[in-house]
């Protein structure tokens, strides 16, 4: 899978010339928010290079994830008469990718696909790495396929337009991805915090580039999560039980940092890392505008939602600890006790209780 980064759109020339077969036509697929936002400059580019390029944008939002929007999908495919030699251009946040990525995957038994990701999330995470699928009764990713795109195209100015929550949101995942395979890469997040925060362009194309390439490489090594890609779900095991416990109200990235919190606290208790770690994790989560605490939740609930997780391994939840900064392992001995300890550092209610 390649992965290019440019501020314009104009390079995307260039990432089709590099396929082995080049397409005959392309379809963005993209939702309500960014199809009117980026469409007419990507169609601009590549119109010099196909003799068709056609839109079909989806409602925006996680709720449309569904069969009913594939099924519409297919339908404007067909129509169009596309064929295996065609390719579909997946331009959105994570939810344009999966499900981009999932018609993708089954549109004639599988089409070509690229990913054009718009959100952070979707360009430091999501766009990278194959997975794609939507939601089905009630749960999450339910339906799905692991399926390669071509590659993935990033341009990190479409995140000028990004509504500042997901900004932030994404920055849980930039965090964890540094706090989980890179110490260098976290001391440069402090440094840079001005920057980031300010969203300079260098310094954001630089972070972008950097959180995307530590998952490449680690899906590159093991593509069907087998071992090591395990370590991407650091901040996921709690982060997730707190995103169900909400009704999804909270977004994920912020999630995924009172996760990221937890697991460290956890691998204190152990002594992994020691309590200045812990706190300058907990620190760094703060300042680029993630929470400190979950309101409202409740610890034994958090406790069996978590258990119930599908990353479950013969009755032990797999959970990722941090043995240093920039270090993540895999641990499948974490006790309850240990679990509920994560959780009450995390618990704002807790904390105030205990006052
Ligand atoms: N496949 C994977 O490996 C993987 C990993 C993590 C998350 N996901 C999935 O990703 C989804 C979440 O992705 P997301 O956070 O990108 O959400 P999203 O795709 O819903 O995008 C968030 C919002 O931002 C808007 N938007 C996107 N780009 C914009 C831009 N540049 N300017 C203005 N608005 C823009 C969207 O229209 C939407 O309203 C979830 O469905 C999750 O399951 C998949
Ligand atoms: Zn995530």
């Amino acid at each position: 899978m390649k992965l290019y980064f440019s501020n314009s759109f104009e390079d995307l020339k260039k990432a089709f010339s590099g396929l082995s077969a080049m397409p005959g036509k392309v379809c963005i697929v993209a939702d309500t928010n960014t199809g009117p936002l980026y469409a007419d400059s990507i169609i601009g580019v590549l119109g010099e290079m196909f003799e068709n390029v056609d839109n079909f944008f989806f409602p925006a939002g996680e709720e449309n994830k569904n069969l009913r929007s594939i099924e519409a999908l297919y339908g404007f495919l067909l129509d169009k008469h596309y064929d295996r030699h065609d390719c579909l251009l997946a331009l959105g946040g994570g939810v344009v990718g999966d499900m981009t990525g999932f018609a993708a995957a089954t549109y004639l038994r599988g089409i070509s696909y690229v990913q054009v990701p718009t959100t952070l999330l979707a360009q430091v995470d999501s766009s990278i790495g194959g997975k794609t699928g939507v939601d089905f009764m009630g749960y999450k990713n339910m339906v799905g396929a692991f399926h390669m795109p071509e590659f993935v195209y990033t341009n990190p100015l479409t995140l000028k337009t990004l509504p500042e929550e997901e900004f932030i949101s994404g920055m849980g995942e930039v965090l964890k991805s540094a706090l989980l395979a890179d110490s260098e890469f976290f001391e440069w997040i402090l440094d840079n915090m001005d920057g980031i925060t300010e969203q300079e362009n260098d310094v954001i194309f630089e972070m972008v580039r950097r959180t995307a390439s530590i998952k490449e490489k680690i899906v590159d090594r093991d593509p069907t999560e087998k071992g090591e890609r395990a370590l991407l779900n650091l901040g996921h095991t709690i982060g997730h039980a707190i995103e169900k416990y909400k009704d999804f109200t909270m977004p994920h990235g912020m999630c995924v940092g009172l996760g990221c919190i937890s697991a460290a606290a956890i691998s204190m208790k152990r002594g992994y890392i020691g309590p200045e770690e812990l706190y300058e994790i907990r620190d760094v989560c703060v300042m680029f505008g993630l929470p400190m605490f979950a309101d409202g939740i409740d610890d034994q609930e958090i406790l069996s939602i978590t258990k119930s997780d599908k990353k479950m391994i013969g009755g032990h939840i797999r959970f990722i600890l941090l043995k240093e900064i920039g270090k993540a392992v895999i641990a499948d001995d974490v006790t309850d006790e240990e679990i509920l300890y994560g959780i009450r550092f995390i618990n704002g209610d807790e904390i105030r209780f205990e006052d």
